[in-house]
């Protein structure tokens, strides 16, 4: 089964299931049918960019939680595979949530992820390509060890979305697990020499009193001054960290910028970086268990996320589908180094076409100005203002957070 997705050709056939489907989006990551939520594992392998999802193959609603697959050549136009992981195994039979997918030592990828067993305990997983030299990746073996990693008894319910891994200076891999712990939002550390037998560090990487329940964490270093990104296991004197959390409570996802310890594996957030979900956000729209990965052919670091439409149950198995993906992200430290700068990635100009282009236009309060030329039913619009004073701006209120 495979389906090529050219989201700027528009067919006849396409063109009249967009009539019927007027919120179906034109460039964002959407498969033809059916639930997704998180991103997971998205990487580049052999010049192939993968993206997995949370993914529900046989219907608009959440269940049969499985890892679907895509792959793009330029993170635009994706081709659909079967999905990589399916319930099947006693440690993963109630559902294979999310996770993230590293890149080895001798170059081929591993992905761990979250299983749920029959009593819905959450166990972390490992799953490996059964032909690493098909770029691809269409399938995937699930490790004979599994579970690698098992919850305390009082967090059964919550363990669950292991990170990108990384390798320490002394050889030995590091991954965190989302976590509720005392009260506490926690990002539980694990550690392992081999990759598959994974032990938990003395004391979690880092934790909030401020939020509870962490969902997709996400950490990953960003160089001081730069725009590149960096490969996630990159440690030098240049460089600051972000750890990104998504809480289940409010369904906000936001970051830190802080100070990565390796010696002795403790994350700080900077002085002044909120760690609640007051903080930072990459984005304040609907926007969540975002994830990112290092692309390591055109140096930078790239973030996807979920995005959950607004559609009720009803009318999600009405129309067949739910949820899409973020338009990828390039993402890089600001200058002053207190947040991070994002921007689509630069493959997204390829969409662009019919430039409809004004210059210095004076908008006032309550008018109305149409913009002739644009037929699209979707436009990619671009905007720079100038705004002469902001005496009168409204102070931002966090009750609007939730849209
Ligand atoms: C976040 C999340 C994850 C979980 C997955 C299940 O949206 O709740 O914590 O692994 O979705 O689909």
């Amino acid at each position: 089964m495979q389906y090529l997705y050219k989201r700027h050709t528009y067919t006849k056939e396409k063109e009249s299931l967009l009539m019927a489907q007027p919120y179906r989006t034109a460039y964002h990551f959407q498969p033809p049918k059916n639930w997704i939520n998180d991103p997971n594992g998205p990487m580049i392998y052999k010049g192939i960019y993968h993206l997995f999802y949370q993914y529900n193959p046989e219907s608009a609603e959440w269940g049969n939680i499985s890892w679907g697959h895509s792959t793009s050549t330029d993170l635009v136009n994706w081709t659909i595979h079967p999905p990589a992981l399916l319930p099947s195994d006693t440690y993963d039979i109630s559902g294979c949530w999310s996770g993230s997918a590293t890149i080895l030592q001798d170059g081929t990828p591993a992905i761990l992820y979250t299983g749920g067993d029959s009593q819905n305990v959450q166990l972390q997983n490992l799953a490996v390509p059964k032909d690493p030299s098909d770029p691809y990746l269409v399938e995937w073996v699930k490790s004979p060890h599994n579970p690698i990693m098992t919850p305390h008894e009082e967090e059964k319910e919550s363990f669950r979305d292991p990170t990108t891994a990384w390798l320490g200076t002394d050889g030995i891999w590091r991954v965190l697990i989302g976590n509720e712990r005392k009260n506490r939002g926690t990002a539980v550390l694990y550690k392992s020499e081999d990759f598959v037998h994974w032990t938990e560090a003395e004391r979690p990487l880092h934790s909030s009193s401020e939020t509870t329940m962490w969902e997709c964490p996400d950490l990953f270093p960003v160089l001081i001054d730069g725009e590149n990104g960096l490969d996630i296991s990159e440690i030098f004197s240049g460089i600051k960290h972000v750890l990104k959390n998504s809480v289940a409570r409010s369904f906000v996802d936001y970051y830190t910028v802080g100070v990565y310890d390796h010696h002795n594996d403790v994350y700080t957030p900077d002085e002044g970086s909120v760690d609640n979900e007051s903080g930072l956000r990459l984005d304040y729209g609907r926007y969540y268990a975002s994830k990112s990965f290092f692309d390591s052919e055109k140096k930078r670091r790239i973030f996807i996320a979920w995005v959950n439409e607004s559609t009720s149950r009803e009318i999600d198995l009405i129309k067949g589908w739910s949820g899409l993906q973020s338009f990828p992200r390039k993402i890089w430290l600001d200058k002053g180094g207190k947040q991070l700068i994002q921007w689509p990635v630069e493959e997204i100009e390829t969409l662009r076409t019919n430039k409809v282009d004004l210059q210095n236009i004076t908008l006032e309060a309550g008018s109305k100005r149409e913009i002739s030329g644009v037929t699209a039913a979707q436009a990619d619009v671009e905007i720079s203002f100038t705004i002469p004073s902001f005496d009168r701006a409204e102070v931002y209120d966090s009750n609007w957070r939730n849209p």
